[in-house]
């Protein structure tokens, strides 16, 4: 019985030793290691893991087990605790999917483009166009939140090729949420643009077309004419002041 029981912990000890923290790093040898190339120096191994790190503008720690500012060493790499390691390990496989398939499209030229996370990624965990952030936050929160997500995302990514700052993203989400009959949302996105980018003809354009989905013609003829006045060469609001019978 006693042996037993001593066979019983040693053979827990032989499983669970592959799981704990490796205690150096880099390691000398990887152990839990599925889909990626596991021959190879270590090294290179590391390599790619920061380049998954450096894609998702994340650091080890948000698919490992480990404390930030620890040293590496203190992190248990080989456990698959963390979902996110089990969805990167998916990834994986898909990218390699999509590459087989980019492959194959006729014309190739070999060596062409080629699908990385950061394809997708462009340094943030989960990807998401902007325009469709701003409507789930205004969707959630109302509003203020939208706007409060806005220039909080603004602030750390501008320059960068995560979202798309420019006008139309802006006019893309008041216009969505005015199809959705989100009033206040749809005004406050607006007003938003208006403030970063003064005299935009796109704007009024853009308001124009969400106060005629209230029913508010007078306000979108005037609207779709103030978007002539700040850019003559505006066709889409000519041909939308015409549809609502309004003259330039
Ligand atoms: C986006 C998620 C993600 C990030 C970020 C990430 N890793 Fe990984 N890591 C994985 C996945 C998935 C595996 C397993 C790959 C497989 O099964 O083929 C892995 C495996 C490893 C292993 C091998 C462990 C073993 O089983 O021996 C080491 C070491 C490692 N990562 C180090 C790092 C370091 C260092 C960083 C930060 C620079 C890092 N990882 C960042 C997802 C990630
Ligand atoms: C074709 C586009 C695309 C590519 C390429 C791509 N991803 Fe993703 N990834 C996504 C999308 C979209 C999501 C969000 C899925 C969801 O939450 O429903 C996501 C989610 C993730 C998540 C989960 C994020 C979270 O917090 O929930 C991880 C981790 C991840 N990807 C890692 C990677 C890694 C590592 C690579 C490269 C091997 C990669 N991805 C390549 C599109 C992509």
């Amino acid at each position: 019985m006693r042996s037993c029981v001593v066979r019983a912990a040693v053979l827990a000890s032989l499983i669970a030793a592959p799981l704990a923290a490796q205690g150096k790093f880099p390691p000398d040898s990887l152990v839990n290691v599925k889909v990626l190339p596991k021959a190879g120096p270590v090294i290179n191994f590391i390599g790619t893991m920061r380049n998954f790190a450096g894609a998702l503008g994340v650091r080890c720690q948000h698919c490992h087990v480990g404390q930030e500012g620890q040293p590496l060493g203190t992190f248990n790499f080989v456990s698959d605790e963390k979902r996110t390691k089990l969805v990167a390990r998916q990834m994986v496989q898909m990218v390699e999917e999509i590459n087989r398939r980019l492959d194959s499209i006729p014309g190739r030229v070999a060596g062409g483009p080629a699908v990385t996370c950061q394809t997708c990624h462009r340094g943030v965990a989960r990807p998401m166009p902007l325009t469709a952030l701003l409507v789930d936050a205004a969707q959630a929160g109302g509003a203020d939140s939208a706007v409060r997500a806005y220039r909080a995302l603004r602030q750390r990514y501008y320059g960068r090729d995560a979202y798309d700052f420019s006008e139309i993203t802006l006019t893309s989400a008041a216009l969505r949420l005015a199809r959705a009959g989100k009033r206040d949302e749809a005004d406050a996105m607006l007003g938003l643009n208006e403030e970063l980018f003064p005299n935009a003809s796109g704007t009024a354009l853009t308001r124009g077309n969400v106060v005629l989905l209230r029913g508010d013609t007078a306000g979108a003829v005037a609207a779709f004419r103030e978007a002539i006045r700040r850019d003559s060469t505006n066709a889409e609001a000519r041909g939308r002041l015409r549809e609502v019978g309004g003259r330039p």
